[in-house]
């Protein structure tokens, strides 16, 4: 029987995270090895198949890359084929759709499915593309651990464990220095980085989105700490926590991009407050983009070549407009569509919210 499919495109889109190229690696060497198919690397995400830059991806392409951090074909977090920015110098941003365009150069190329590595904006492209016919296979990535349909996404672990190491080395200055510190930690609107590396380095104070703070909540913590001896705090802060009643602090908007919104700054917020309140000098420390970089822990690189894997085992089963998933420990594929613009939130009655305040931490409600 003749395999009907013969090429298949590769793109990874979005914030990079570690475990992409473990990925790319993994896609490309089964395809190759295994079902002798073609694969074309697509640069810089949905950009790339806007302006035809598409090339083969050969073996070689794909060697000593499992444990590089960023992705070798490049990514973008700011093209939309359906809201693509026309040049029109200083003025306000103008958009068209080129999304034809895309179609043209998969026609071209020969492409019989796309690959699609990439979080939520870039699963939000890869489905109007489905809706135009074209098999997409999703992949999900992103430190946030925020995406709809899976229990974990690869470049987590990594972040977690990043975040986890700031917050052991922050624990010792804080010691000796007899300070409130914190860490503010990235992971949009969902709080699963700050919840993990809270626990996992005994933070005193976890901030999360899902859950609001009140300010006077977290200086009586970091006060209550002093008064039974203990001389420091730790507080790990999500970018994203917000005040009761509150705003969550906009570090700055980007209006090229799909999601505008840069978080950023809560931590230097809370800290200001808490000294006013309370008199303890406090020190925050921004990890930022080193949460996304260098090499991936071995779950993450476990983890994106099973992912890897299991795309071109779904495609060549014959499945259609997929996303990869873990559901419990089993690597399985839902509804591609269904996971569109939704975003996974740690639920209140979460186990690890539970057992974290049952061991001390406080939330700040
Ligand atoms: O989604 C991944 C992420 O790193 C978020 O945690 C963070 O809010 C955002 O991307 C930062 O985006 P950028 O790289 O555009 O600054």
């Amino acid at each position: 029987m003749v395999n009907p499919l013969q090429r298949i495109g590769i793109l990874t889109g979005g914030g990079d995270c570690p475990g992409l190229n473990a990925v790319i690696r993994a896609v490309t060497k089964t395809a190759l090895y295994r079902h002798k198919l073609e694969v074309f690397g697509i640069e810089d995400g949905f950009l790339g198949l806007v302006q035809n830059r598409i090339a083969p991806l050969t073996s070689d392409n794909v060697s000593n890359i499992l444990t590089l951090g960023g992705t070798v074909l490049g990514t973008s977090n700011k093209c939309d084929p359906t809201r693509y920015p026309i040049e029109n110098g200083d003025a306000d941003p103008q958009f068209k759709n080129v999304t034809d365009r895309c179609l043209e150069h998969i026609k071209h190329h020969q492409i019989d499915a796309l690959v699609v590595i990439g979080g939520d904006g870039t699963m939000s492209c890869a489905a109007n593309f489905v809706r135009m016919g074209v098999n997409c296979i999703g992949v999900p990535k992103t430190i946030d651990n925020d995406l709809e349909g899976t229990d974990v996404t690869f470049g987590f672990a990594t972040a977690r464990f990043i975040a986890t190491a700031a917050l052991d080395r922050i624990h010792t200055t804080a010691a000796s220095h007899h300070r409130a510190m914190i860490v503010e930690v990235m992971g949009r609107n969902a709080g699963w980085i700050a919840l993990h590396a809270g626990v996992a380095s005994g933070s005193d104070i976890i901030l999360i989105p899902e859950i609001p703070y009140d300010i006077d909540k977290i200086c009586e913590a970091v006060l209550a700490r002093s008064r039974h001896g203990k001389r420091f705090s730790i507080l790990c802060i999500s970018e994203g926590a917000a005040p009761l009643n509150g705003k969550q602090v906009v570090d700055h908007y980007d209006p090229t991009s799909p999601d505008p919104i840069r978080l950023g700054g809560v931590g230097k917020v809370i800290a200001t407050q808490i000294e006013d309140k309370t008199g303890i000098e406090t020190r925050t420390t921004v990890l930022g983009h080193v949460q996304r970089g260098g090499t991936p822990v071995p779950e993450d690189r476990v983890l994106a070549t099973e992912f890897g894997h299991a795309a071109i085992e779904a495609l060549m089963a014959g499945k259609k407009n997929r996303l990869i998933v873990m559901q419990g420990r089993t690597v399985t594929d839902t509804d591609l569509l269904a996971a569109e613009g939704k975003q996974r939130k740690i639920p209140l009655d979460h186990p690890l919210v539970k057992a974290a305040r049952d061991v001390g931490v406080q939330f700040g409600d």
